[in-house]
């Protein structure tokens, strides 16, 4: 079974790690979409800390993971499950319901997110504020 997931995976953290180990046991062979940062300027008007070259490395260089790629496009969600012979979608359950569509073409699941820990949260955390 081939699963896929998409994420930024800016400043990785531990809860993009456990995502990454739950998505790989519902197969054999786990797909990463790592968005790029034009995508997230666009969705979030502001740049990853850590640029997309960065972030396709530290998940590349994860033993759970087999391949990844870069996600240009929210739109095209349909053609990287299809083009990366995806049996199952996984993602966090911030997205529950949102990719319900494509249980067309491949089984779709949500699972919890890790508690208390996201890359806007660490951001805060180390944010050194003006004075
Ligand atoms: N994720 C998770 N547990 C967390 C944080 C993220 O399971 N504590 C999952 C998300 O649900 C998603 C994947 O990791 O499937 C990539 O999420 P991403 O948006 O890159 O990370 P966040 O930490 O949520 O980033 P941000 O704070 O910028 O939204």
């Amino acid at each position: 079974m081939r699963v896929i997931t998409f994420g930024t995976f800016d400043v990785f953290h531990v809860g993009h790690l456990r995502i990454l180990e739950r998505a790989r046991e519902y197969g054999d062979f786990l797909v990463a979409g790592v968005s790029t940062d034009s995508m997230n300027y666009s969705k979030k008007g502001r740049y990853p800390v850590y640029d997309q070259n960065e972030r396709l490395q530290i998940i590349q260089a994860l033993r759970c993971v087999d391949k990844v790629f870069f996600e240009e496009s929210m739109e095209l969600k349909r053609h990287y499950i299809e083009s990366h012979l995806a049996d199952i979608l996984v993602m966090g359950d911030d997205w529950a319901g949102k990719f319900d569509e494509f249980s067309d073409i491949c089984r779709v699941v949500y699972l919890p997110r890790t508690p208390s820990v996201s890359t806007t949260a660490i951001i805060e955390k180390i944010r050194i504020p003006k004075s």
